[in-house]
């Protein structure tokens, strides 16, 4: 069974499509795109280790000529040394203006590659074939692609929409429980942004995503899919309602700066301590009940996500030091802070101006407790 979710976005239109077996049909599911029977994809070794035969098989069998290029895993892969290694590769690879780059990985590759192919020969295709769950409910959809730099997280990039995104369930099974976990925070974001339903559905259902039930995680990704498919078609390029999905990015940015983009902080692991902090927040602001952060943390914590800055091995700036990282986001308009607050569980809003002080009560707090 295939999930087909459409992105609508006029003539940048694609599909999502959600299912199991869609690298074994990779090689049918390109041809339609293909003007030559040439691609080249981009993994990372980790990936290319458990998946590249497999894709390589699909391709031959559809009749299409592949080279393949495998970066080093993990987020440090992400910015200038290993984005110029790839658009170089892609140039000595005669990849041409018609030509379709594939993307076949994580959120790191996804993004990495998205970028080389907005900026190789002022824009090529590419194809988004994500193997994380956070790459699947989240980084493959949209069409934001870019790298870290010294200053911050992803600060350089493009808006590049993917011509096709095939979420295939199965890579799931190889994901290591860490990564998994990490995917899992992006999910409960969409419930806690703005589908209380389908964050009770996760609160049932939850155990059997994680333990790997089929039709649990192709639920899980499809709905997470649907919601980013209908944000993104609305505001593309994030010129209001998009900015919802960034719930629990603020604090989440500056702990990935603050711990270097290293394993001591997956990005999702961020997201999840990001949202509970922002339901914090959200209640201190008087916003919403008391009840709502204390059942977020509750569902994190019951599947094994960090929540807490306490869950962050190592030591961390201070509430000031954090507070200075947060500024650095681009989330950031005129030197003021913006955050994704809630009224409740599904009832996400941008609020623009939060008092720094409030936020620095708040970190200073949430410190002690480690
Ligand atoms: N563009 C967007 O809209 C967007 C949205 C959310 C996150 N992101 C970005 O996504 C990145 C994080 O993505 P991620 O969590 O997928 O990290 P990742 O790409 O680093 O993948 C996590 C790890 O899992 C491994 N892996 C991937 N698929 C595997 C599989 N099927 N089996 C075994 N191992 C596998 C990878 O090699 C890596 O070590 C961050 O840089 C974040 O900023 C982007």
């Amino acid at each position: 069974m295939v999930n087909v979710v459409p992105v609508d976005l006029g003539d940048r239109s694609y599909e999502v499509r959600i299912g199991f077996g869609l690298i074994d049909t990779l090689g049918a599911e390109l041809a339609p795109l293909l003007t030559r029977r040439k691609v080249a994809v981009v993994t990372d070794e980790t990936v290319a280790a458990v998946h590249l035969m497999q894709l390589a098989k699909s391709l031959e069998n559809a009749g299409i000529a592949m080279t393949a290029l495998a970066l080093p895993p993990g987020e440090a892969t992400k910015g200038w040394p290993q984005f110029s290694r790839c658009v170089e590769w892609l140039l000595e690879q005669k990849i041409e203006r018609r030509d379709v780059v594939v993307a076949f990985g994580g959120g790191v590759v996804g993004d990495l590659v998205g970028f080389a192919a907005a900026v190789l020969r002022r824009g090529v295709r590419f194809v988004q074939l994500p193997t994380t769950l956070l790459a699947q409910v989240d980084s493959s959809v949209g069409g934001k692609t870019g790298i870290n730099t010294a200053q911050g997280k992803n600060l350089v990039g493009a808006f590049h929409q993917p011509s096709l995104v095939l979420a295939d369930i199965g890579a799931l099974d190889t994901l290591p429980p860490r990564d998994l976990r990490a995917g899992y925070g992006e999910v409960v974001k969409y419930g806690l942004l703005g589908d209380a339903g389908f964050f009770d559905w996760l609160e049932q259902n939850g155990a059997a995503v994680m333990a790997g039930d089929a039709a649990a995680r192709l639920h899980a990704v499809t709905r997470s899919v649907q919601m980013k498919a209908a944000i993104v078609s609305r505001d593309e390029t994030e010129e209001g309602e998009r900015a919802l999905l960034n719930l629990g990015h603020t604090f989440c940015h500056a702990l990935e700066k603050a711990t270097g983009y290293s394993d001591r902080l997956l990005h999702g692991e961020g997201v999840a301590i990001g949202c509970a902090l922002a339901f914090a927040l959200s209640q201190r602001l008087g916003l919403c009940s008391q009840e709502a952060p204390s059942r977020v943390r509750a569902h994190l914590k019951a599947l094994g996500l960090k929540t807490d800055l306490s869950d962050i091995v190592g030591d961390l700036p201070d509430a000031e030091g954090l507070l200075r990282l947060m500024g650095q986001d681009k989330k950031v308009v005129d030197g003021r802070l913006r955050f994704i607050l809630t009224r409740d569980i599904g009832q996400a809003f941008v609020a623009e101006d939060v008092p720094h002080d409030l936020v620095l009560a708040l970190l200073t707090e949430a410190l002690a407790g480690r």
